[in-house]
């Protein structure tokens, strides 16, 4: 057996949704969800280390997330600061490597400079690769791409017939990481809400009722078998990759 197979799925993508549910259903303030919501995100980050799945990319804050109260939005903000000044050094132990996908810019400047220090000082690490997607935007991440294409075609630097998928997908946040070939959305909706659409091209998407907060090791390790069961009806006619 290949390392490929035993890391299979490679590539997990995360959509962390009901948050504020969870805490609603519990007559809490919708904080306690979100802050309940981290430490489910500590559990399956270390879990997805210890289970050997390479990579993990998990939506943190939607463009659409912009719409939410600003108390809300300010509170998300704090608990990104926290994430970044107190999770780093426990990612960092187990060799975890953070990457921010998405634009930072609107972002508070500290907040963006510790997401910046988490990625530098996790750079080297050889572990499970961690994306987090702040503002991400699948339309937006695709608009800008064709937008450096073509500048790059107006200079003279690329010609159109050079644009094929995989050149396509270089100026992509993503750039570099393979496609997830599996996307677990949480609390019961199954849309992708903008989230990889590139990149899921070809992924399963499993959806669970829990909400995000409740998620724990054996909910991911459910998610990873009915994946495996689903991959498995393909046979040796694979799926498209
Ligand atoms: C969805 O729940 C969750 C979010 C919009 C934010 C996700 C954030 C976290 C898990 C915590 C912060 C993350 C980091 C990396 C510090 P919702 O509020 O949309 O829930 P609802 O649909 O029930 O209202």
């Amino acid at each position: 057996m290949t390392m490929e197979l035993l890391t299979d799925p490679r590539h997990v993508a995360i959509i962390m949704d009901g948050n504020g549910r969870w805490a609603e259903r519990r007559g809490l303030p919708r904080s306690f969800g979100h802050r309940a919501g981290v430490e489910a995100l500590r559990r399956v980050v270390r879990h997805s280390a210890d289970l050997g799945i390479r990579y993990l990319t998990v939506y943190a804050f939607s463009t659409e997330n912009w719409k939410r109260p600003r108390r809300e939005i300010n509170f998300l903000f704090g608990l990104l600061r926290e994430y970044f000044q107190k999770t780093v050094e426990e990612l960092h132990a187990m060799r975890v490597r953070i990457r921010i996908i998405g634009d930072m810019t609107p972002f508070p400047a500290d907040v963006r400079d510790l997401a910046a220090k988490a990625g530098q000082r996790t750079r080297e690490n050889g572990g499970l690769r961690l994306q987090i997607a702040l503002n991400y935007g699948g339309r937006a991440e695709i608009v800008k791409a064709a937008r450096a294409l073509a500048a790059e075609a107006r200079e003279g630097s690329l010609t159109p017939a050079e644009i094929d998928e995989d050149r396509f997908a270089l100026y992509l946040h993503t750039a570099g990481l393979p496609d997830p070939e599996l996307v677990i959305r949480t609390s019961g909706e199954s849309r992708l809400s903008n989230f990889l659409l590139w990149q899921t091209a070809y992924a399963e998407l499993v959806v669970t009722d829990l909400c995000w907060p409740d998620f724990d090791e054996a909910a991911l390790e459910n998610a990873l078998t009915e994946y495996r069961r689903r991959d498995r009806r393909f046979g040796s006619v694979r799926r498209e990759k």
